[in-house]
């Protein structure tokens, strides 16, 4: 059986809810049995994130209707020692396309004609292509300084665009204020937990190509889609006995907007009140993530260190970047920034993988 359950007083619900999180306020997760993940299972015939059905809670086809060929992205060496898994090939050019293909898919299961959500952009572009594959009416609020093309993006896929005067925080705010009085679906990627059953896709990807998984984890982290993805499918080739261990998971943060490694800091279980200042790093510019205490309870639990990204180094590395051939965002550019940050501090051992998970034309200003 399939259901929500609460993150904070585990109430259940049934998932054709059209409530986005609980009474008491707390979001929810998804509950499902789930088989082991072996190879076996995966349906090599699909050309898509839906390959990996078999650990998602869908049932029926209907995701054949819904896919735009996301996921599958390769593992390229930038030296000896750190692989990029190239995200940005993806069909709106972000990995976010793995999240909405399986959050337009619970859509269409349950019958929902009209989406609202909000972005920094990218999640926006990605929930715009597919609405707009599957005839649905779709809104989407933006932050002023997104991207220009994110947003003209937005609109070629037919969606209505707001973008609102304010940061990403303040956008979020208003977004929800338009859900509670227009009734509509808010299709959000940070509050919709089917959105994660995609980006848990990004992992059993890196197993199913290199047969391993390399021993240092590197994930950007402002709401936190693809840090909770990744730590739901590393969980499950845990529970699998397909690893031994969590590998070492480093998660990245600006250090102009860097709530959770305050929090660490100072061992809070919540996200202390922050200002967030500019940064290059739109992506994971978020003051104030919505599943704050989730993620926390993941940074304690399997002890993750957070990296923050030194600004001056986000254009060097996305030069360096564009010389081995991968032209991609500020947001991305900052991962290698970070990475290489976190190498000179610490005594990395193994191998580190990082995501390359937008595209450059995106983010030309
Ligand atoms: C290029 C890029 N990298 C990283 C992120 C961070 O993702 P999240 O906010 O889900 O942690 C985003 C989010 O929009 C993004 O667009
Ligand atoms: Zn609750």
């Amino acid at each position: 059986m399939v259901e929500f359950e609460c993150t904070w007083c585990g109430k259940k619900y049934p998932t054709d809810t059209l409530e986005y999180k609980c009474d008491c306020g707390g979001l929810f997760r998804l509950n499902y049995d789930i088989p082991d993940f072996s190879k076996n299972l995966i349906d090599t015939n699909e050309w898509n994130i839906f390959r990996y059905r078999a650990f998602m809670p869908f049932e029926g086809s209907s995701y054949k209707s819904v896919t735009l060929g996301e996921g599958l992205s390769p593992i390229i060496a930038y030296d000896e020692n750190l692989l990029m898994k190239m995200d940005y090939m993806m069909p709106t050019l972000s990995f976010k396309d793995r999240g909405a293909a399986a959050l337009l898919t619970h859509c269409i299961d349950i019958g929902v004609k009209s989406i609202v959500q909000d972005s920094s952009g990218n999640a926006g572009n990605s929930v715009a292509a597919y609405a707009a594959k599957l005839g649905i009416e779709c809104e989407i609020f933006v932050p002023e300084n997104t991207s220009p093309k994110k947003i003209s993006m937005i609109e070629a896929h037919g969606a209505k665009c707001h973008v609102i005067n304010g940061n990403r925080d303040y956008c979020a705010d208003e977004c929800r204020k338009y859900v509670r009085e227009s009734g509509k679906y808010y299709a959000n990627h940070v509050y919709n937990p089917y959105f994660y059953e995609g980006t848990k896709t990004y992992i059993y990807e890196i197993y199913e190509e290199l047969a391993y998984i390399p021993e240092n984890i590197f994930l950007p982290l402002g709401n936190g889609t693809l840090f909770i993805g990744s730590i739901l499918a590393l969980e499950h080739l845990l529970s699998s006995n397909l690893i031994d261990k969590m590998p070492n998971i480093i998660a990245i943060q600006s250090e102009k907007c860097a709530p959770f490694a305050k929090a660490k800091s100072k061992n809070l279980k919540r996200i202390p009140e922050i200002s967030p200042e500019s940064t290059l790093a739109e992506g994971i510019a978020i003051g104030k993530p919505m599943r704050d205490k989730e993620i926390l309870e993941y940074i304690y639990k399997y002890d993750i260190d957070i990296v923050e990204i030194p600004e001056e180094e986000i254009l060097p590395a996305r030069k360096k970047l564009a010389l081995k051939g991968a032209y991609v965002e500020y947001t991305t550019a900052g991962n290698l920034a970070a990475y290489e940050k976190y190498k000179k501090e610490n005594d990395i051992r193994g191998k580190s993988i990082i995501t390359l998970c937008g595209a450059g034309l995106k983010s030309d200003h």
